[in-house]
């Protein structure tokens, strides 16, 4: 990879300090051959690249996938968050710290969701995601260092039913049958419109029109239109160009991008393909979470099959161009999904978000103009390309464009990932999923993740799409619909939110450090004093402005979103309307907490003007 040395803000900081290839892929190397990150083979690795050893200590204490200490025979790890704790993780990890706690043999850590949200409470074993039931064989296998078990299937869940692939109002695809948003039949040749495009036959020119006649938005949370990000790219004279496929996904409850990884490389490989053609870029990279080591290996064999098919190297299909694509392993963090700090990350830096602009587009890897989508808006553009913008529209319902995966967990029956046309409700995408679990009377939803504002029952029937959405006082953001069962302590269920936010809060600026912390150590001490939303006081709110206002990246500004919104206040992602539950009116929302404290008197959403 090339390097620029362009001065731009949050970047100059270090401008010449670390120059040099990225030494993550060397950290990696390290600890995959001893377990590991010994002192003498930091020190060894300084003196080869002639890098300073604090750089590398800078990189090892950001990621949490690298250790400096020998791991114990077993790392058993356990998700405690939103989906798992709907799903008993408090309880299950009581129960293995009972079982295992005192076991030297053993490392049992809580950790943040690893995108097993259909398998809650979710548990790896030794980084291999196992279903519940299972984790004490594998314990037992792993302690004696017997071989290893056969691996899971890519999903470690079963494959979707036929009723996963339906779409609500009229379609069923049965088992083998392709999802709908795969023009390949059984057996038939794939990467048709790559081949389409490198033969001449379709005109290169034409594919960013049909994306932008087709509507399709970015599926990685930002909603920002496909076909104007690569018109973007391509208007760019810079040379190189890069293009990232973000594989990223981390935020609880949001599992899909797996799914399509596990099952439909194909098409993720073939739009990434397709963008570095329609952009001008010839390098493209898949930067996937390290917890998808199985997804992670069916990528690499597709682009081995790619590869000997001649339709990736430095010679595609004998025209003398060069698409390479390759695959990057994140050593770990939420925060790396962020496009920044994924570049950050790439570069071999600790991964923080840039301040932006420049976007990504203009001044993204080694600050050249970079295209980057997320794997399911790869994942939908040959299709769109071989059937055509119009083809694409009619997928949606009620005005909305398109086809939509989505990753439904939490108190449902058939937690797994659906596709259905964006604009369907969610009542068609719960009903598809089996209701709510055991029958139960539903008490809320988060339909984008864990970014994303509680809504309450009354809002089933909103579309889930971008616009409708954001109006009903949520969003769509990374297309996961977490169900909440009526008599689920909501507060409760904001505060794991919240949690999540703090533990990945990459610490770069103060507001989301301290305040996600401040917060959360207030909310936690109110549950646990038995306090409920009358209790929350004018400091979580003054808190949520501070952050909303002026954390660097979305993390921070969204972190105390669902919070506000089971508090029936409007804030956060969208700063628009309602609540899930409008437990009291605003003005007894900080009713509880001695006077004299901050934020005591004050009603709730006044303190910033709001309109609450
Ligand atoms: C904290 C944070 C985490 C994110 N995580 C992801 C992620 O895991 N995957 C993803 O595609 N986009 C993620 N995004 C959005 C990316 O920054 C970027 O907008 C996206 O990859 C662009 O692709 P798209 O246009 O196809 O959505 C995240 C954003 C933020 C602020
Ligand atoms: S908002 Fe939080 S996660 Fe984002 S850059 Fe600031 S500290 Fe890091
Ligand atoms: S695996 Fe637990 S919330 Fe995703």
């Amino acid at each position: 990879m090339a390097k620029a040395q362009a001065r731009v803000p949050g970047v100059e900081a270090r401008a010449g300090k670390f120059p040099g290839p990225s030494l993550i892929p060397a950290l990696h190397a390290i600890q995959e051959r001893l377990g590991w990150l010994p002192r003498e083979e930091l020190v060894t690795l300084s003196r080869d690249v002639h890098r300073p050893l604090y750089e590398i200590e800078g990189l090892i204490s950001f990621y949490p996938h690298f250790r400096t200490d020998p791991p114990g025979k077993v790392a058993l790890h356990v998700c405690h968050d939103l989906s798992c704790w709907l799903q008993g993780a408090d309880q299950r990890i009581a129960a293995l710290r009972e079982r295992y706690g005192e076991d030297a043999d053993i490392e049992l850590v809580e950790v943040s969701c690893i995108g097993r949200c259909d398998a809650a409470p979710a548990v790896a074993v030794n980084e291999r995601p196992v279903v519940a039931d299972e984790a004490d064989a594998l314990i037992d296998a792993a302690r004696a260092r017997q071989p290893a078990q056969p691996a899971p299937t890519p999903t470690a869940t079963p494959s979707p039913s036929p009723a996963t692939r339906a779409t609500p109002a009229t379609r069923a695809y049965g088992g083998g049958t392709p999802w709908p948003n795969d023009p390949y039949g059984a057996g038939q040749e794939r990467y048709g419109t790559l081949r389409a495009v490198l033969s001449g036959e379709l005109d290169p020119g034409r594919l960013i029109a049909i994306l932008q006649d087709s509507g399709l938005r970015g599926m990685g949370g930002a909603g920002f239109p496909a076909g104007r990000k690569w018109e973007l790219v391509a208007a760019q004279a810079a040379r190189p160009k890069y293009a990232i496929c973000n594989a990223d996904e981390s935020e609880p409850g949001t599992f899909k991008d797996r799914q399509i990884l596990a099952e439909q490389p194909h098409l993720v490989l073939e739009g990434l393909l397709l963008g570095m053609v329609a952009v001008g870029a010839e390098e493209g990279w898949v930067f996937i979470r390290h917890e998808y080591g199985p997804e992670e290996a069916v990528i690499r064999r597709e682009i081995e099959a790619l590869r000997a098919a001649g339709l990736a190297g430095d010679d595609v299909a004998g025209t003398g161009r060069r698409l390479s694509i390759e695959v990057f392993t994140s050593p770990g963090g939420y925060i790396l999904g962020e496009e920044s700090a994924l570049i950050e990350c790439m570069e071999g830096h600790r991964g923080e978000p840039r301040n932006k602009p420049p976007f990504p587009g203009i001044y993204g890897l080694w600050g050249q103009p970079t295209l980057m989508n997320s794997v399911e808006t790869f994942a939908h553009v040959p299709i769109i390309i071989q059937r055509g913008a119009d083809w694409w529209k009619q997928q949606g319902t009620g005005g909305s464009s398109g086809l939509k995966f989505f990753a439904v967990s939490g108190h449902v029956e058939r937690p797994g990932v659906y596709c259905v046309p964006l604009g369907s409700t969610a009542r068609q995408l719960l009903e598809l999923a089996g209701g709510v679990a055991g029958g139960r009377a539903l008490g809320a939803i988060q339909p984008g993740g864990a970014s994303s504002n509680f809504l309450g029952p009354d809002r089933l029937d909103v579309p889930l799409d971008f616009d409708a959405l954001a109006k009903a006082g949520s969003m769509l953001g990374s297309g996961a619909l977490v169900v909440l069962a009526e008599g689920t302590d909501l507060l409760a269920a904001a505060t794991n939110v919240l949690r999540f936010f703090r533990d990945e809060s990459c610490g770069k600026c103060v507001p989301c450090r301290v305040g996600s912390t401040k917060a959360h150590q207030i909310l936690s001490d109110l549950l646990a004093d038995g306090g409920g939303p009358g209790d929350v006081d004018g400091r979580i709110l003054r808190l949520e402005e501070t952050m909303r206002k002026t954390s660097i990246c979305g993390l921070g500004q969204v972190a105390l979103g669902p919070v506000l919104s089971v508090l029936g206040l409007p804030r956060g992602a969208t700063a628009a309307q309602p609540h899930p539950h409008p437990a009291q009116p605003p003005e007894q929302a900080h009713g509880g907490r001695p006077a004299g404290q901050p934020g005591a008197g004050r009603a709730a959403g006044q303190e910033n003007g709001d309109e609450a």
